[in-house]
């Protein structure tokens, strides 16, 4: 099934200029790219984006990791986009991640873990359109 899933380049990987790199290996992976934007998160667009953990432990960090800098977001698309993207980053925990992966490659922290990417096909639907107007996608 042609599945959509949201990738958002992290503020760590971008301090760290590895967005062409990023970018690079996800179109190497048969991604279509639909839409892509840099943007600053506001505090209320980061805490509405990671509701789903706002009784984790790590949520008030995570939203304050999420607004510290520029990020990337990227709509993707492909035949069983959902998965096969995070096969593609890895484990959420870089030291965890399989070899070769986006995590193990330019991640520094289980916090701090360069990318996101959609965990379910309705998630991704839902998350690509939390950041384009269907009338902005290719
Ligand atoms: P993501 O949603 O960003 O793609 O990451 P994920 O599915 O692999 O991991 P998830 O459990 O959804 O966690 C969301 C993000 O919260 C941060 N986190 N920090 N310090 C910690 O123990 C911890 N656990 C999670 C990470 O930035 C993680 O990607
Ligand atoms: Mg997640």
């Amino acid at each position: 099934m042609i599945q959509r899933t949201l990738c958002i380049i992290k503020p760590d990987a971008v301090r760290k200029n590895l967005q062409g790199n990023i970018i690079q290996k996800i179109s190497d992976s048969g991604f279509k790219m639909l839409g892509m934007k840099m943007l600053n998160l506001a505090d209320q667009t980061a805490g509405k984006f990671y509701e789903i953990h706002k009784e984790r432990p790590f949520y008030k960090e995570l939203c304050s990791f999420m607004t510290s800098g520029p990020v990337v977001a990227i709509a993707l698309e492909k035949e069983n986009a959902v998965a096969d993207y995070r096969t593609l980053i890895g484990a959420t925990d870089p030291s965890e991640a399989a070899e070769g992966t986006i995590r193990k490659l330019y991640a520094d922290s289980k916090s701090e873990n360069a990318v996101h990417g959609s965990d379910s096909e309705e998630n991704g639907r839902n998350e690509v359109a939390f950041f384009f107007a269907e009338s902005e996608l290719n």
